[in-house]
């Protein structure tokens, strides 16, 4: 496949980017869209140009780390797919594909199509966790039995990998889907129960204090999901936020 590729390039965090082109050429529609970005940067490579910047790391859909907008889509086109998972046959030959950054204010761009997602990890610490003795009289966690519908459940909400994916879909810009999908792994187990009122409170004052948007149920995220994280966890979190404020 010969394919004209559209880049955003951009320094650093704070000098101005633009979207370049460039064109690759003999792409086999079984190279995977991270294998085609490394086949353009040995060829800037051999050019002596600078190669483009991108985040990855496990290259099969684990770490959430490949956040690309691609063709105006987070992870390109397909479903429930990270960009790692993103197959060239997608795509046609002759195609232009225009490549980018993930867009939110909370995600600035560190270089080229990096963005520094930290903002999740701080929202992570301001509740993402629970508290345990660990002193050597710790209770089996399978000593306590768990209903297997909510057991299943938690399991789905603990499957969100934290790419971002959400807040470049939304319109807002909003994090909704994944704070709700780490206040819901713990919302739906006893094991969460001891601090579910500070750890809902604390996770959705840091998510608004990130910058992040509003949700205004449009659904683009639980669409562009690559975990297929339902939007009944954010139905959970808004319930979990009003029983917390009442208490
Ligand atoms: S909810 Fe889905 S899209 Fe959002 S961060 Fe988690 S896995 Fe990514
Ligand atoms: S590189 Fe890890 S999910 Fe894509």
């Amino acid at each position: 496949m010969n394919l004209t590729l559209k880049i955003w390039r951009q320094k650093n965090a704070n000098t101005k980017g633009a979207m370049e082109t460039y064109k690759v050429e003999n792409i086999s529609p079984d190279s995977s869209f991270l294998e085609m970005l490394d086949i353009l940067n040995d060829q800037l490579v051999n050019e002596g140009k600078e190669p483009v910047a991108f985040d990855h790391d496990c290259r099969e859909g684990i770490c959430g780390m490949c956040s690309l907008q691609i063709n105006g889509e987070p992870h390109g086109p397909g479903r429930g797919i990270t960009t790692c998972q993103l197959h060239m046959r997608k795509f046609k030959d002759g195609d232009t594909i225009y490549i980018e950054p993930f867009r939110a204010r909370a995600f600035p761009v560190i270089k080229d199509l990096v963005v520094d997602r930290s903002a999740f990890d701080r929202i992570q610490h301001a509740g993402g966790y629970i508290s345990v003795n660990t002193s050597g009289n710790t209770q089996d966690a399978n000593g306590i039995p768990i209903e297997k519908h909510k057991a299943d459940k938690a399991f789905d909400a603990a499957t969100c990998i934290g790419c971002g994916a959400c807040v470049a879909a939304c319109k807002n810009a909003s994090a909704m889907l994944f704070t709700s999908a780490k206040v819901s792994q713990f919302a739906l187990l006893p094991q969460g129960e001891t601090e579910a009122t500070e750890r809902v409170m604390n996770m959705v004052k840091q998510m608004d204090l990130e910058g992040f948007g509003n949700c205004t149920n449009t659904g683009a995220c639980e669409i562009e999901c690559p975990k297929g994280i339902s939007l009944e966890n954010i139905a959970r979190m808004n319930r979990e936020y009003l029983k917390a404020s009442v208490k």
